[in-house]
């Protein structure tokens, strides 16, 4: 019988892609995917540390796998993912039942590690410094069968103050057009009908190879590949988001219409103290700017609270902001302090307790906001791409919007995949509900 593996994906897409990778490449050298713990004999958990409060679920949840050790010797725990590169050799020490600890560079070696491991009865520490080159593409299985992720650029330039990535992914490394586009007609012939771009700043495509195409130019490529039905991508940078992106957006016939902007504050002086190199002014333009060309796209952010410095005046300012702006949704964080950036010595760090107070009047506008921007949608019909039954009931199905909405309806003939017309009968928060047309 061949050996089992599972994967435990914490984290962003990112993540879950170099997941897919790790699966892949397990795949191919003989082992066979299982959902259950219990029963796998390799444990690969691909880690965050974006925030605090990640690290620790992480670190509960490797502390949990003791017992399965324990009772299964032969079992390999295998740490990767962007903890992994920051903490290293530190995890054996926290954790000595861990067997191989792998950084972000060596995502590609995972199965010769493996390998090595089942050779030596050793643990192994792989963590490279910096990525040698653009590592190479592994065989990969997709979690979901209708919509993939497509890695265009690796690492991030950016050295946001509170952001630990660029120190745990390195610097950017784009992928080539011919590796790009070769990878999403082969998407296209198995049947996807959705692909998203991702990178930490998909603005700066190219910008490190020096090639004649930049981030409006590949989606320019991909969309004239006419082989999938939706594209997006992620996650875009404000400052970095030119005319021509919106321009090759508003003029092509695949890309979904849904803008996902960070804009982490809304006061000039935390933006910059962020070192995100734009102001509200410039982000209000930009949004109006998109919503002019492309009217009825949608617009999503993340929001940071608690920033060093962020006085009580301060955060009001973000709250106006987002009263004026009036996201779709937002993606709120409590600031976590990580070592080693420079945030994290910056004086005036605000007390967890009045973070906790200022996220949560921040949800209570947004949420409000969201509810108001989706109730305007009562009584439309949109264009639905179906993901399957929803979570928590089979015969409810699940989709979404080219905004990037999701919808719910009672489940019909139609199938996984399909384009559906849904006509919006109550809007909630975060998902609308409908009728198939
Ligand atoms: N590259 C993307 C995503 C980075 S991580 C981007 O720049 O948009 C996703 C989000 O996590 C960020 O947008 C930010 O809102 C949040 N984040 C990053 N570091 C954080 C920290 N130290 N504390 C709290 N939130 C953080
Ligand atoms: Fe972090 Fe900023 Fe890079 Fe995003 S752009 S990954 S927030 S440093
Ligand atoms: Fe987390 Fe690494 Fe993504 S720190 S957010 S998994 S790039």
């Amino acid at each position: 019988m061949s050996k089992l593996f599972t994967t435990l994906t914490y984290g962003c897409q990112m993540n879950s892609s170099d997941s897919e990778r790790f699966a892949g490449q397990l795949k191919a050298g003989g082992y066979e995917y299982t959902n259950d713990l219990e029963k796998a004999d390799i444990i690969v958990i691909n880690t965050c540390c974006v925030r605090e409060s990640a690290e620790k679920k992480i670190y509960g949840k490797i502390g949990e796998l003791k017992r399965l050790k324990a009772s299964n010797p032969n079992l390999i725990i295998a740490i990767a993912g962007c903890m992994a590169q920051k903490d290293r050799d530190k995890l054996f020490k926290k954790a000595p039942h861990i067997d191989l600890v792998m950084g972000t560079y060596n995502v590609h070696q995972l199965f010769d590690l493996i390998k090595e491991i089942e050779r030596s009865k050793d643990r192994v520490l792989a963590v490279w410094d910096q990525a040698e080159r653009l590592a190479p593409d592994t065989p990969t299985i997709r979690a979901n069968t209708i919509a993939a992720w497509v890695p265009i650029m690796y690492g991030c330039n950016n050295f946001c103050t509170y952001c630990i990535v660029p120190y745990v992914r390195g610097r950017e490394r784009s992928r080539p057009v011919e590796d790009i586009t070769r990878e999403i007609r082969e998407l296209a012939d198995q049947g996807f009908k959705e692909v998203t771009l991702l990178g930490q700043n998909v603005n700066s495509y190219g910008k490190d190879r020096d090639a004649s195409v930049d981030f409006a130019g590949l989606l320019e490529v991909v969309d004239g590949l006419g082989v999938i039905r939706r594209i997006r991508y992620m996650t875009s940078h404000p400052r970095d988001m030119s005319e021509r992106i919106i321009e090759t957006v508003a003029n092509s016939k695949h890309i979904c219409e849904h803008f996902h902007l960070p804009i982490q504050s809304g006061s000039n002086t935390i933006l910059k103290a962020m070192n995100r190199g734009y102001t509200t002014q410039y982000y209000s333009e930009l949004v109006a700017k998109i919503r002019r060309r492309i009217p009825g796209a949608s617009l999503t952010t993340d929001l940071i609270v608690g920033f060093p410095g962020e006085s009580e005046e301060l955060f009001l300012e973000t709250l106006e902001l987002i009263k004026k702006v009036r996201f779709d949704a937002a993606y709120t964080f409590l600031y976590s302090q990580r070592s080693g950036t420079p945030a994290a010595e910056m004086a005036e760090q605000v007390p967890l307790a009045t973070k906790k107070e200022r996220l949560k009047r921040l949800m209570d506008l947004q949420n409000q906001i969201s509810l108001e921007i989706n109730k305007e949608l009562e009584g439309k019909t949109l264009e639905v791409l179906v993901e399957g039954p929803s979570k928590t009931d089979p015969r409810i199905n699940m989709g979404r919007t080219r905004t990037n909405k999701i919808v719910l309806w009672d489940a019909g003939t139609e199938q996984i995949g399909q384009l559906v017309n849904v006509s919006i009968k109550k809007a909630q928060t975060w998902v609308l509900k409908g009728q198939i047309k």
